[in-house]
């Protein structure tokens, strides 16, 4: 059984996805150890409590600077000693630590085909906007490997939706997340957990 920690930041459709494939078996042999989110507002910590998932809040607010943030974010995910960490929406910076204790075995969903439109600046709404304004007629999502750049590691799997003439960035979004980022967390997860993706 491959023990994941999911870590959000907002709505958590993502999370959703997950849960949903470990429920319907399109994930085999995974089991959600733990979420973690930087905002306690965030509606993805409900959707992890409905499921009984043992969901929390590490926010760098409430630390006395990054690096004890950091430590404390570190052992939180230590504690709940995971097989791999997803990062479904999560808007923090990872710490050099983190990379290091896991290696190869963070993974982080884009809403964009990398290397576009990524890196620093590039999250959530923003990209979909960059994409509208540099008018590109193919955008998607990509699933990759975490390592200590941003959006810069080694592509799992990704997956290409059209823009529409009409699109807005908001429209844009929810396309990308339906017909691409939904499918691509979900089976790249399910990839390492049946190991068809060999993490060593
Ligand atoms: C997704 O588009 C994801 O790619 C991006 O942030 C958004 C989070 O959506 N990093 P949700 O919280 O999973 O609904």
């Amino acid at each position: 059984m491959l023990k994941i920690v999911v870590c959000v930041s907002g709505g958590g459709t993502n999370l959703q996805a997950i849960i949903d494939g470990i429920e319907n078996q399109s994930i085999k042999n995974v089991c959600i150890v733990g979420i973690i989110s930087n905002n306690k507002n965030a509606y993805a910590l409900e959707r992890g409590r409905l499921y009984g998932i043992n969901s929390v809040c590490v926010s760098p607010k409430d630390f006395d600077g990054r690096q004890n943030f950091n430590k404390a974010f570190l052992e939180k995910v230590m504690e709940m000693s995971p097989d791999l960490i997803v990062l479904a929406g999560f808007l923090v910076a990872i710490p050099k630590e983190m990379v290091e204790a896991y290696p190869n075995k963070i993974i982080n969903i884009h809403p964009s085909l990398i290397p576009s439109f990524c890196g620093v600046g590039y999250y959530g709404l923003k990209v979909h906007e960059a994409v509208l304004n540099r008018g590109v007629k193919i955008t998607g999502a990509t699933v990759h490997f975490v390592d200590e750049g941003t959006d810069t590691g080694t592509i799992i799997i990704q997956k290409a939706v059209l823009v529409e003439p009409n699109d807005t960035a908001e429209i844009l979004q929810k396309r990308v997340m339906e017909q691409a980022e939904w499918i691509i967390l979900p089976k790249a997860i399910n990839m390492i957990a049946t190991g068809e993706l060999d993490l060593s």
